[in-house]
């Protein structure tokens, strides 16, 4: 199935490139054909026919491959044999994370609400990221790995472990919007405690966005994400006990947060600056905190190295 998506989208992708240069002939040709009444060359009209041809066969080909429910689609242009094959494709992941802009009005659905800018803003993501390098620690549907690409970064890697491994996830969705997208993003199946520069390099900017919470050995995570940044990290997180002034941890040893067993920690703003500080990070700031519900929170950290 994945194989004749991907033909698909680059028969799609060859027929919008000759359409690009049709359009510009022809136009080139209309022009003088109303000029100095030059009619318009045969074979131009041959590619022209040509191209219908194989625009209207590609659609019998997609509209027989497409999903019931979408394939009724009215398809008049090439934009909207996009979007039925896009459609297709996003309904075939059983659960999107990420909210990614595809074109063509598809937005995947993601639960974990994230828009673009929006989630790069609130994250403080840098606008320009050109030349740097990015590692992006539990990417899922990867979205911060392609908004970081956007932004210039000359190499990004995606690495997870827990929902690419899993039969009921999966990597679908990452690998969807790679080719979608057209990304150079790279992909590397790996648990955090096994991160390491020799494993993995080491990278200007670590992204570690929803995952601490999820670590049985946090410090240990944490120690791990120090080895491979270069210099800066942002940190996204789940916090509690917001209420207590020391350093401390909510211990949630079965599914207390969110019914998620795979949840075990959710430290408090201090708690988290010192588990940075003594896995070697500095200059640790808080840059984003979302609305405290009851002691808990999400918070954002900045820090350096
Ligand atoms: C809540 S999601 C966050 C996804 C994304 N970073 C974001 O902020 O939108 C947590 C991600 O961490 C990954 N994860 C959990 N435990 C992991 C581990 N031990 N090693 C690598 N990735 C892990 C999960 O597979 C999942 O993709």
């Amino acid at each position: 199935m994945v194989t004749e998506f991907k033909s698909f989208w680059q028969q799609l992708n060859d027929l919008k490139k000759r359409a690009i240069d049709l359009n510009s002939r022809f136009s080139q040709s209309a022009q003088k054909l109303q000029n100095d009444g030059t009619p318009l060359p045969e074979t131009l009209v041959e590619e022209l026919a040509a191209y219908r041809r194989d625009f209207d066969r590609l659609r019998v080909e997609i509209q027989e491959f497409t999903a019931p429910q979408v394939a009724q689609l009215s398809v008049v242009t090439l934009e909207d044999l996009e979007r039925l094959l896009l459609k297709t494709e996003v309904a075939k992941i059983r659960a999107w994370h990420h909210s990614i802009d595809l074109g063509c009005g598809v937005i995947t659905p993601g639960g974990g609400q994230t828009f673009s800018p929006r989630s790069e803003q609130r994250i403080g993501l840098p606008e320009n990221l050109a030349g740097m390098t990015v590692l992006d620690v539990g990417a899922w549907d990867g979205f911060y790995s392609f908004a970081s690409e956007k932004r210039g970064a000359k190499r990004v890697l995606a690495t997870d472990s827990f929902v690419w491994q899993s039969p009921m996830f999966g990597k679908g969705g990452f690998e969807l919007a790679r080719t979608v997208l057209n990304s150079q993003v790279e992909d590397m199946e790996i648990d955090v405690l096994e991160l390491s520069p020799e494993k993995v390099g080491v990278f200007d900017l670590v992204l570690f966005l929803g995952v601490l919470y999820h670590m049985r050995h946090p410090l240990l995570a944490l120690d791990r994400v120090f080895s491979v940044t270069g210099k800066q990290l942002i940190l996204e997180t789940h916090v509690d006990m917001l209420d207590c002034q020391r350093p401390a941890l909510a211990f949630y040893p079965r599914a207390e947060l969110n019914n998620d067993a795979t949840n075990w920690f959710g430290p408090n703003a201090l708690a988290v600056q010192g588990m940075l500080e003594s896995a070697g990070f500095r200059d640790i700031k808080i840059v984003n905190t979302s609305p405290v519900s009851g002691a808990s929170a999400r918070m954002v950290f900045h820090a350096w190295r």
